[in-house]
């Protein structure tokens, strides 16, 4: 692929978020997990781990208790009955509609540990960076196969929530979930100009 291809073909990925019904076939499923696994990462540990949700009942326990989370955070913030109800629905029908989803977890258990909370932070904000570059790599291989994906940060906000229902060893932490499926909708995006957020010095 040449620099001008490649371009073009990140500047053609994009998020989606309709999808048909069909399944994926298993060897595709292990591309996307391959891609994921040569992102770069903070001194080779390799701190992503991926869970792989198939099962319809699995993701409508998922959708239906992250849901319900949804629900009261939105009505400790006081919103109306029927703005929250419509969020929930809309969460509700992104995660079941799905025919696949990968969530994308982070773990500390290789990375160094310091002295200090400073480094240690430091520390786990690089494996955070590490598992996100997996995450896109994902997205770069979805698109690759001629697949619709979309990045959901909802289980950031609900982490002990989904490690319970999908039962996950206790240094797993949730960052976001990647649906997937073969894509039912076009979309365009914009970028700003990366003019517009560069300094040169
Ligand atoms: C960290 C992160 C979190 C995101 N969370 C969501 C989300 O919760 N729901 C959603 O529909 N899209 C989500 N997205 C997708 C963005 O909305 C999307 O990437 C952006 O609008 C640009 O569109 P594009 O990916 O098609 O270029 C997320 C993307 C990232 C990188």
């Amino acid at each position: 692929m040449s620099p001008g291809e490649l371009l073009q073909f990140l500047r053609d990925r994009r998020s989606v978020r309709h999808f048909e019904a069909r399944a994926l076939p298993p060897a595709c499923i292990e591309k996307l997990l391959e891609a994921a696994t040569w992102a770069p990462s903070a001194h080779n540990r390799q701190p992503w781990r991926f869970v792989v949700v198939q099962a319809a009942s699995t993701k409508e326990r998922l959708a239906r208790e992250m849901g319900a989370r949804l629900r009261q955070d939105l009505q400790a913030d006081g919103l109306p009955d029927e703005l929250i109800e419509a969020d929930v629905q809309r969460s509700y029908g992104r995660i079941t509609s799905a025919p696949l989803l990968i969530l994308l977890c982070m773990s500390l258990s290789d990375m160094d540990v310091y002295t200090d909370d400073q480094r240690n932070s430091h520390e786990a904000t690089m494996a955070l960076q590490s598992a996100a570059m997996a995450g896109q790599n994902l997205l770069l291989m979805a698109a690759g196969l001629g697949l619709g994906a979309c990045w959901i940060c909802a289980p950031l906000f609900c982490q002990d929530l989904v490690a319970s229902v999908l039962d996950l060893p206790a240094d797993w932490r949730p960052q976001g979930m990647i649906t997937l499926g073969y894509p039912a909708q076009n979309r365009q995006r914009s970028r700003e100009p990366w003019e517009a957020k560069t300094l040169w010095r």
